[in-house]
């Protein structure tokens, strides 16, 4: 990370010294509220600064558009960072989340050291969900992977003290920072070359959470796999060197209450096996992991932030290579469920190692089931690199996921789940057959993970394969692994 922030808050009726002392100035500007200004006693000249700004530059609320000007203040210059937030109603926490994502990358660039955040919103005490957002963006923001850097600096620190009048600031703030961190643990997994993490670096990292949260962990190697029948993660995984593992992270955090699942894609590098992948691109399949990689960072803020729910994380690791031992097209293995698994294509292998997890979930009395994963490349097709994918079994889970999408400013999108579908993914000498081709490829993908759900649960299937690698720096987002998921299932949990 290039700045590190000390967060700090502070009411706008003692905020003065704190401008005087400032090397700079942050604004985040709505253009309903930019009235506002008038009221943060700021010193005189940058106010009307500020105002003719704001004339000069009408295009300055718009959303994450970034405008930075120096000023002469009582003998010293002072950075101004204005990042537009919109017009009127489009002026939505998440549109602050990204703006701050802007000013946090602003702040680096003009080196802060001591700096001031304005925002209209958060000026009254109920606008705790816009300085979570703003919090949540400034870290995200800021963050880079330069772990393999050899000549990476420590990062430079900032003070930055967040005007505001919401009760409750700082537990605000704390929370918001126990879910960043954990949306960038997930980078951080995700970002790790496959050669530096395969399925029993996901249990160390699984291992450490839960000693750091003390969240009860179970892991299965392929020893237990067998005894469970779980031929088709195995089968995934014998082209591999790697061992598979099936993590199990269990929170405990709603007394006696029945548990919910989720679980997770964790392939750590999917090269497609036999069915191999085009090079181009391939790089990319270090990322396979990501579904895993949100449930992990998920479960760790769930258990830092002491959520009121029971909550099963299951990780379903292992590395997909085209090895001697490899699954061919055409094997036929047998489930943990019972049913029989045609492969059609090694390369749609996600569905495979998530069969046996979503099977185990109902196993161990999980009572509605959330599976994430980079499952798809029809995703992108689909609904672009914006949008994840939802298929399920039960509209209202649907709904609850999508609704704490947009408290995480992650958009989700549901595609039907028509009987019809289900025949696309009937095998012809097995039960079901893993590929279906490429028509509704999302749909018959999610299609399959459901058949192995245990009769009559809720369940329902997040597609993040076109969300989870971001190919340009954009708001909260940071090029590279976006984590995306993460923010979403640690919202949801407890709501469910
Ligand atoms: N991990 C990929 C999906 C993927 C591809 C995500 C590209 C993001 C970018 C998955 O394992 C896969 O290969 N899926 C196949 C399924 C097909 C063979 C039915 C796909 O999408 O091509
Ligand atoms: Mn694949
Ligand atoms: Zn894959």
């Amino acid at each position: 990370m290039s700045i590190k922030f000390n967060l700090n808050s502070i009411s706008r009726d003692n905020s003065q010294t704190k401008y005087a002392e400032a090397d700079t100035l942050v604004f985040l500007l709505c253009q309903e509220c930019k009235d506002y200004l008038g009221n943060l006693n700021l010193p005189a000249n940058i106010s009307q600064a500020m105002n003719l700004y704001i004339e000069k530059y009408p295009e300055i609320f718009d959303v994450a558009d970034k405008h930075c000007f120096t000023i002469v203040d009582a003998g010293r210059i002072v950075n101004l960072i204005i990042v537009g937030c919109g017009k009127g109603k489009e002026c939505k926490p998440n549109n602050f989340r990204k703006a701050a994502g802007v000013a946090a990358r602003a702040l680096n660039t003009v080196e802060a050291k001591s700096a001031c955040l304005l925002a209209p919103v958060i000026s009254k005490a109920t606008r705790a969900h816009y300085l979570n957002a703003i919090v949540e963006g400034l870290l995200l923001g800021a963050y880079s992977y330069d772990k393999y850097k050899s000549d990476a600096k420590e990062p430079k620190a900032c003070d930055l003290t967040i005007v505001n009048g919401v009760d409750d600031s700082l537990k605000v703030i704390e929370e918001a920072k126990v879910v960043a961190e954990s949306v960038i643990f997930t980078r951080n997994l995700c970002n790790t070359p496959g050669n530096d993490l395969n399925p029993v670096g996901m249990e160390l990292a699984a291992r450490k959470v839960a000693e750091e949260t003390g969240m009860e962990i179970e892991v299965l190697g392929p020893k237990e796999m067998q005894e469970l029948g779980m031929n088709a993660l195995l089968a995934v995984a014998q082209g591999s060197k790697a061992e598979p593992r099936l993590i199990v992270l269990k929170y405990n955090g709603a007394g006696d209450a029945p548990y919910n699942a989720y679980v997770g894609k964790g392939i750590t590098f999917d090269s497609g096996g036999i069915s191999i992948k085009p090079s181009d691109g391939m790089e990319e399949m270090k990322d396979d992991m990501t579904g895993a990689g949100d449930v992990l960072g998920a479960m760790r803020a769930i258990a830092l932030l002491k959520k009121q729910c029971n909550m099963l994380g299951i990780l379903s690791c292992a590395e997909n290579m085209p090895g001697g031992n490899a699954q061919r097209p055409g094997d036929i293995v047998k489930s943990a469920s019972g049913k029989t698994i045609e492969v059609l294509n090694t390369d749609a292998e996600g569905r495979m190692v998530l069969a046996d997890a979503v099977w185990y979930a109902g196993h161990l009395g999980a009572q509605k089931v959330i599976d994430i994963a980079t499952l798809t490349g029809a995703v992108i097709i689909a609904l672009g690199t914006e949008t994840s994918g939802i298929v399920g079994n039960n509209d209202e889970l649907v709904a609850q996921i999508i609704q704490a999408g947009k408290l995480a400013g992650e958009n989700y999108w549901q595609l039907p789940s028509l009987p019809e579908c289900k025949k696309a993914i009937k095998g012809d000498v097995g039960d079901l057959k893993n590929s279906a081709g490429r028509a509704g490829g999302v749909i018959t993908g999610g299609l399959f993970i459901g058949a192995f759900v245990k009769e009559g649960l809720p369940w329902a299937h997040i597609d993040i394969g076109g969300t989870s690698t971001a190919t340009s720096t954009d708001g909260f987002i940071v090029k590279g692994c976006t984590g995306f998921g993460t923010m979403t299932l640690i919202k949801l949990a407890g709501e469910i």
